[in-house]
C-alpha cells in the first residue's frame, strides 16, 4: 500500500482535519465531482438524469458511527422516505446502508429492529435494502445481521471485501442463501494480518471471487452480483466470463460510484450491460471523501488545483 494511500486513509479518521476541511471552500469544490449534493433531492434529481442514460442507482447518506440510538431512529425514517420519493418519482434506486449508522455499535438489537423497519418497507415499495462493510473490525456482526435480514426478508444484500483473506469462505457461506452480494476491493486502512497488502493480490482475489460467484451452482440459488469496480481490465475479464457462461441480468449487473470513470459507464450501458451508479449524499461526507482521495492518490492534485482556481 503506498505512503500517500496510508497518510489518507489514517486523516480519514482525523476530528481535527475534518472539522477545518469541511469549511474549505476548495475542498467542498472538488467534493461536488463524486456528490451531486447534500441534500436528498440532489441525490434523486441526479438519479433522474442517469435514469435518462439507461443507468439505475443506489443512494446512500454519508454518515457513519453515528452517536446514539436517536440518530440512527432519524436515519430508518430518513430512509423510508427516500424509498416513498424514490417509488414517487418513478425510479429504481435502491438504498445502502452502513450497520453504524443504524445503532450498531450502541445497541445491536436495535440495528436488527431499524433494518426490519427498512426492509419491510422495502417490500412495500418493491426496494432493495444494501448493507455496506466497513472496517474488519466489524465483519463478523454484519455478515450476522445480513443472515438475519436474510431470513426475515429477501430484499436484502450485503457488500464483500475482495482485499481480506477471509471473504472466499465467507462466500462459500452465503451462496447456499441466494443472495445479493456486491464484491468490492475494500476501501479501509487494513493490516497485513487480515488484509492483501499487495494491489495485484487484491486484484486477483476479486477476479477468484467474482467467477466463483457465477458458477453455476451459484446462479442455481439465485445468487445476484454486483461487480462493483471501476477497474476496467477486471471488467473486461469478467465480462468475457459473464458471455461464455451464459449469465443474464437476473444474476448480475456492474455497479460503480457517481462521477469516477463516467466515460467506462456510459460505454458499459451503449453496449448493452446493466449498471447501476452509487450516488452518496448528506452533510458528513469527510471520511468517506478521503477513502475516495486514497482509492487514488492522484485526485489530491485536483484538489490543490480547486485551492489556486
Ligand atoms: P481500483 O482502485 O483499482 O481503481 C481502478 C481505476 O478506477 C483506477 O485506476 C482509477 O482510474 C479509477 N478510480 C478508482 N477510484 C477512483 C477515485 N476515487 N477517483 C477517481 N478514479 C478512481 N468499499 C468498502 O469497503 N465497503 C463498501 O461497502 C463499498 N461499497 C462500494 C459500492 C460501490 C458501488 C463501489 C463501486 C465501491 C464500493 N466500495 C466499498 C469502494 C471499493 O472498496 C473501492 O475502494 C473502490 O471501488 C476503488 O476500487 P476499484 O475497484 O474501483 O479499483
Amino acid at each position: 500500500m503506498s505512503v500517500m494511500r496510508k497518510v489518507l486513509l489514517a486523516g480519514s479518521q482525523s476530528v481535527w482535519l475534518r472539522e477545518k476541511a469541511m469549511r474549505w471552500s476548495f475542498v467542498r469544490r472538488s467534493v461536488s465531482t463524486f456528490m451531486p449534493g447534500e441534500r436528498p433531492e440532489d441525490a434523486l434529481d441526479a438519479a433522474g438524469t442517469l435514469k435518462g442514460a439507461k443507468i439505475n442507482t443506489i443512494l446512500t447518506r454519508l454518515g457513519e458511527s453515528l452517536a446514539g440510538a436517536e440518530d440512527s431512529h432519524a436515519v430508518a425514517d430518513h430512509y423510508i422516505r427516500v424509498m416513498d420519493m424514490v417509488a414517487e418519482r418513478g425510479l429504481d434506486a435502491q438504498i445502502s446502508v452502513k450497520p453504524t449508522q443504524l445503532a450498531y455499535d450502541q445497541d445491536k438489537e436495535l440495528c436488527f429492529q431499524l433494518l426490519k423497519r427498512l426492509l419491510d418497507h422495502a417490500k412495500q415499495r418493491n426496494n432493495i435494502i444494501w448493507i455496506d462493510m466497513e472496517s474488519s473490525e466489524y465483519v463478523d456482526g454484519t455478515i450476522a445481521l445480513f443472515k438475519r435480514g436474510r431470513e426475515y426478508s429477501d430484499r436484502i444484500g450485503i457488500a464483500l471485501q475482495a482485499y481480506l483473506y477471509r471473504t472466499e469462505k465467507d462466500i462459500e457461506d452465503l451462496l447456499p442463501l441466494g443472495c445479493h452480494i456486491r464484491l468490492v476491493k475494500g476501501a479501509y486502512l487494513e493490516p497485513a494480518t487480515v488484509a492483501y497488502p499487495d494491489k495485484k493480490d487484491v486484484d486477483e482475489n476479486y477476479f477468484k471471487l467474482a467467477v466463483r460467484m457465477l458458477q453455476p451452482d451459484a446462479i442455481a440459488a439465485g445468487t445476484m452480483l454486483h461487480i462493483a469496480t471501476h477497474d476496467m481490465a477486471l471488467v473486461e475479464r469478467l465480462r468475457a466470463v459473464i458471455r461464455e457462461r451464459g449469465v443474464t441480468r437476473a444474476n448480475v449487473e456492474f455497479a460503480m460510484l457517481y462521477g469516477i470513470q463516467r466515460g467506462a459507464q456510459q460505454t458499459l450501458v451503449e453496449q448493452g450491460e446493466p449498471l447501476r451508479v452509487l450516488i452518496s449524499y448528506g452533510e458528513y461526507w469527510f471520511p468517506w471523501y478521503m477513502r475516495r482521495l486514497a482509492e487514488r492518490p492522484a485526485n489530491v492534485w485536483f484538489v490543490l488545483k480547486n485551492l489556486f482556481s
